[in-house]
């Protein structure tokens, strides 16, 4: 039995990528400024360019000045730097991977626990899974050897299979971390504590109670250099697959036997499995598509997407897909899921809003009152952490009348929020697998969206547009059940705005 210390040597693969510069080194600079990270730890980058350690370092350097929260800080940069190393290599050739190796056995500057971060193009997996195994940068003789893998995991059912067969040819599952960054959240996490640390919402949380959820995410970031790949993928592949539907997931599963990986992860799963297939000719009643056209976004004036760079002439690709989902087990057969996401909106915001059914007896009717608002309970992802309920209270005064009053736990501390790959890297250090997804959970999403993906494949012709800077078409309300049922965008003013 090998004994791990808590040492660590990190490569990531792809490091002049978006990834690496806007999260990953950030996040590793943070854990420094935080002394969370041991003293043996390294980082190793690979790259194409021909770059000496100091002028890799530069770079960081101008990445977390750019992207680090509070800027950044020279004093702790310096310790950073100091983990900092560059490796010259093609992901395509094996001998970059055995130069690595030798580098990496040769040395007494770098533990022998290594965690290998793909951030790369998925097209690229391929070449780096090959050509570690073939270096024997794989095997765990000398200390563990964990692979992190970024979403998209695949671009199908059927593509995400070879990957995970070609991954367990050579790898345990115990070495496989597969990212979706929304499960480091704070407020995802919250959702847990939320649902399973208070015994007041259990008896609500189903059919019986809940009229409806949504789940909605806007971002007023366009493509952000990132054509090529989004031009294939689309809002549906790119959010729907997978952050989406593992929020869906974990506001509708039922409390797991014990708080460990694979009990969480059984749990997801029976709520992936349990979505109701949506046939090919019920697509249009349960999916809606639409792409941004020229528009305002926080004042400027922003391109559509077909002219952004990089994007073919007459693509359809969707920048704002909407989707209505049932649950059919026992706890929330009937319910309709609404999940929604698109680029260039008018807000970022990430809200899950689960709305209540109307109180069975219409007790007001004879008053002042005409129609009472329903209950809704409101967790906001971001910008702002916040679990908000809105209830009906009495307005003061002489007439009957009520107003919608909140009941709020907002994480107003800024500075302690952390961000998403923070706690992520810190558990792939730890070998806590409980906020990565098992494959089971990636396969049963690519099912939920596969028959959508296919039927807006074919339908190639015609695509619904809406003003870059809104809220999206509001033909996709047409998803709704009831004409009482109705977007909620954002979360409105709260305790922590005032
Ligand atoms: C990524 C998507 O997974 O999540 C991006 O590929 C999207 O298109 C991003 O912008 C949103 O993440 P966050 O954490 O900024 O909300």
């Amino acid at each position: 039995m090998i004994e791990y210390g808590e040492s660590c040597t990190v490569v990531i693969f792809g490091v002049t990528g978006h990834l690496s510069i806007n999260k990953l080194l950030p996040a590793l600079y943070h854990l420094e400024q935080a002394e969370r990270l041991p003293e043996e730890f390294t980082i190793i980058g690979f790259g194409r360019r021909d770059w000496t350690d100091e002028q890799w370092i530069e770079e960081v350097k101008c990445g977390i000045k750019d992207h680090a929260r509070g800027g950044l800080d020279n004093e702790v940069f310096q310790r950073f730097s100091r983990r900092l190393h560059f490796h010259q290599g093609d992901l395509k050739l094996q001998d970059s991977f055995d130069e690595l190796r030798k580098r990496l056995d040769d040395s007494d500057a770098f533990s022998q626990n290594h965690i290998f971060y793909l951030a790369i193009r998925p097209q690229d997996y391929n070449f780096a899974i090959k050509n570690l195994v073939a270096s024997g940068l794989h095997d765990e003789q000398n200390g563990y050897a964990r692979l992190v893998i970024e979403k998209p995991f695949g671009h199908d059912l059927e593509s995400s299979e070879v990957l995970d067969t070609q991954l367990h040819k050579h790898f345990r599952e115990e070495q496989l971390y597969r990212i979706d960054h929304y499960l480091g959240k704070e407020t995802v996490q919250n959702i847990l504590v939320f649902r399973f640390a208070n015994l007041l919402m259990e008896p609500l949380w189903n059919r019986n109670y809940v009229d409806h959820v949504q789940i909605t995410h806007a971002e007023t970031a366009g493509v952000a250099g990132r054509s090529h790949y989004y031009d294939s993928a689309g809002a549906l592949r790119d959010m729907i697959q997978s952050h989406l539907l593992q929020m869906l997931a974990l506001v509708a599963m039922e409390p797991p036997a014990r708080l460990d990986a694979n009990a969480l992860r059984d749990e997801k799963v029976k709520v992936l499995r349990s979505v109701r297939p949506i046939s090919r000719n019920a697509v249009n009643m349960h999916a809606f598509r639409a792409q941004y056209a020229a528009g305002f976004v926080n004042g400027e004036k922003v391109p559509a997407y077909l002219d952004e760079d990089d994007i073919a002439a007459a693509s359809t690709t969707e920048t704002f897909s909407a989707m209505k989902l049932y649950i059919d087990n026992w706890r929330w057969k009937g319910v309709p899921f609404y999940l929604r996401t698109g680029k260039r909106m008018k807000e970022n915001n990430f809200l899950v809003s689960i709305r209540f059914k109307r109180p069975p007896q219409q007790l007001f009717r004879d008053t002042a009152l005409e129609q009472i608002d329903p209950d809704w309970i409101l967790l906001n992802i971001q910008p702002q952490e916040c679990l908000r309920i809105e209830m009906q209270v009495k307005k003061s005064g002489l007439e009957l009348q009520t107003r919608t009053s909140q009941l709020e736990a907002c994480s107003c501390d800024k500075a302690a929020q952390i961000d998403a790959y923070e706690a992520l890297i810190l558990e792939v250090m730890e070998g806590d697998q409980s906020q990565f997804l098992r494959f089971d959970e990636v396969s049963w999403a690519w099912r939920i969206v596969e028959p959508v993906m296919r039927s807006w494949m074919e339908e190639q012709d015609y695509i619904h547009t809406y003003p870059a800077g809104t809220w999206g078409p509001e033909i996709s309300s047409r998803l709704f059940d009831r004409n009482d049922q109705f977007w909620r965008n954002k979360l409105g003013p709260n305790s922590c705005d005032v």
